[in-house]
């Protein structure tokens, strides 16, 4: 394998997605070009409706891609079945959602400790694991809540704790600090950037916050269902 090639966690090219059919049919990604480094923190911006979250719903298998090429964690998406994908998700991705979908029957704690359990790992000591995480992200005293009794930012932060238990080597977040305050969303930002730290570890975020930009690796630029302009303004530790 050749070592650029073994850096990169995400590579997309010519990537295409259309929904629909016939006079419906409507092109979102319209040949999508993307890296996402190992031990880098990947920002994707663009305006709203330019096909963001498709990609990375794309990238994390939630969605088929139409056509063109992805790999992910140096496995090809489109070799892989159904069942392995699944697996390979479960055990490699952490995502979080812009609508954070929380289960509505489960605390935050079951919430986040979800991946861990569904991994195999004992209830307890996932619940444990879980709550310490929460913990770290400000809500040890919310660990116990169910999610309707939660702020929108609360409920925010245990999707990211959920998206993180399992130590997953691609983590994707969706606007992870619309929601928040300054803050807050500077201690998210600086637990995503010290998970992109790691070597074997890479992190993409969708976001509009330009107050979270300086923590960024690389900016991705995306408009109108391609990739436009990709900057680096800060060089990875690990690179
Ligand atoms: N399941 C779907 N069916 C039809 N159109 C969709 C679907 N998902 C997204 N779209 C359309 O694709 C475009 C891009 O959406 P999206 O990827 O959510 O953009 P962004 O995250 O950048 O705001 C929008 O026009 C949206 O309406
Ligand atoms: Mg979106």
């Amino acid at each position: 394998m050749n070592p650029s090639s073994s850096s990169q966690a995400v590579r997309c090219l010519s990537l295409r997605k259309h929904f629909g059919e016939g006079e419906a049919r409507i092109e979102v990604l319209r040949g999508v070009d993307f890296q996402a480094e190992l031990g880098k923190l990947t920002f994707l911006v663009g305006p709203s409706g330019c096909g963001k979250t498709t990609l990375i719903s794309v990238i994390a298998g939630l969605l088929d891609p139409s056509a063109g090429d992805l790999e992910v964690l140096n496995e090809n998406h489109g070799r892989m079945k159904a069942q392995e994908r699944i697996l390979f998700r479960r055990r490699n991705l952490g995502f979080v959602f812009q609508q954070y979908n929380l289960l509505p029957s489960l605390t935050a704690a079951e919430n986040a400790a979800v991946p861990l359990m569904a991994d195999g790992v004992k209830r307890g000591l996932a619940v444990k694991k879980a709550t310490a995480l929460l913990d770290r992200l400000g809500l040890a005293d919310k660990a116990a809540s169910m999610p309707r009794f939660l702020s929108g930012g609360q409920q925010q932060r245990v999707a990211l704790a959920r998206a993180l238990v399992h130590e997953p080597r691609l983590i994707i977040c969706d606007e992870p600090t619309a929601a928040l305050d300054h803050k807050t969303g500077e201690s998210v930002m600086g637990l995503l950037a010290s998970a992109a730290l790691s070597p074997d570890r890479a992190v993409v975020v969708v976001t509009h916050d330009n107050r979270v930009f300086h923590h960024a690796h690389t900016i991705a630029h995306m408009d109108d269902g391609i990739i436009t302009q990709v900057e680096t303004p800060k060089p990875a530790l690990t690179s």
